[in-house]
């Protein structure tokens, strides 16, 4: 296994975000990429985003980290999307199985194709806190690297076991739903708020609030906006929240 920790960084999610319009979403990708995001998160699920991801990333490949995901009922099918990324990105470094579908089948021959080089990690997802128990199986067994989960001051169900759980196995911890889908944005605290937490916006805020948790690695916030790809970017730096700022930001967040 690499080092195992990843961050703190802010990375890019491609749900829903990565279809629908190319020369936005170059620009989106672009913008993370100059402002200094590294890790870029897809899915056989999202539609033709790994696709898109690729063709971006061509003649800039090496300074991305793609975390992406094995999303099948069977190993034949999981194996035929690996051959796939492997044809886009020519190596993974950071393989997920979503939503643990069928871990227990897939996790034999990903580990073979880590073994090989192909895969630099191995990770399990799940965005529900009723199949957390079944993450926690899965990561007791000692053979993943990653976990991605919801976090935000909205959704913090993950804290009570898989984070001290990850913590203790040196696992590391991708963020999915950071901004709440932008549920949480839609109210943002006034200036002197945000300059006590010396941040520009509140979306950098709620970013920060995630990172500042030391068993935190990376968050993954989505955007088509290039714009707000750069501004959450920039929340990929120090200095991180003591506990009074992170309170602060949950009450904000009305919690
Ligand atoms: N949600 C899930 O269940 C789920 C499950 C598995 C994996 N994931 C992964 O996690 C990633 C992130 O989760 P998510 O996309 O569900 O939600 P999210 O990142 O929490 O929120 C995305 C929303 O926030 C807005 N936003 C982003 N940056 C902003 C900024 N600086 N200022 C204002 N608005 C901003 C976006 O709108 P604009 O386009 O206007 O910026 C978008 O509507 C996904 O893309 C995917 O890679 C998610």
């Amino acid at each position: 296994m690499e080092e195992r920790r990843l961050g703190p960084v802010v990375g890019l999610g491609t749900w829903h975000t990565f279809d629908r319009n190319a020369r936005l979403a170059r620009e989106v990708v672009g913008a993370a990429l100059d402002a200094g995001c590294r890790l870029v998160d897809s899915s056989p699920m999202y539609g033709g985003a790994e696709a898109s991801l690729a063709a971006l990333l061509a003649n800039r490949r090496d300074r991305a980290v793609v975390a992406t995901k094995i999303w099948a009922p069977t190993v034949e099918a999981g194996r035929e999307q690996f051959r796939r990324q492997l044809a886009w990105f020519g190596r993974v470094e950071i393989e997920q199985i979503h939503n643990l579908q069928a871990w227990a089948a897939h996790v034999d021959w990903l580990e073979h194709e880590r073994d090989r080089g192909r895969i630099a990690r191995l990770g399990v997802t799940h965005y529900s806190p009723a199949a957390f128990a079944d993450v926690g199986h899965a990561l007791q067994t000692r053979r993943f690297d990653t976990v991605q989960l919801p976090l935000n001051p909205h959704e913090r169900e993950c804290e009570r076991e898989l984070l001290p759980l990850a913590a203790r196995l040196g696992i590391a911890v991708i963020v999915m739903r950071p901004l709440g889908e932008g549920v949480l944005l839609r109210r943002s605290p006034p200036r002197e708020v945000l300059a006590d937490l010396s941040v520009e916006t509140w979306a950098q805020a709620l970013l920060k609030w995630a990172l500042s948790d030391e068993r935190v690695d990376v968050v993954i916030p989505a955007t088509r906006n290039p714009e707000h790809a750069r501004e959450n970017a920039v929340a990929g730096s120090p200095p991180w929240f003591d506990d009074e700022q992170r309170r602060l930001v949950e009450r904000w967040a009305g919690t």
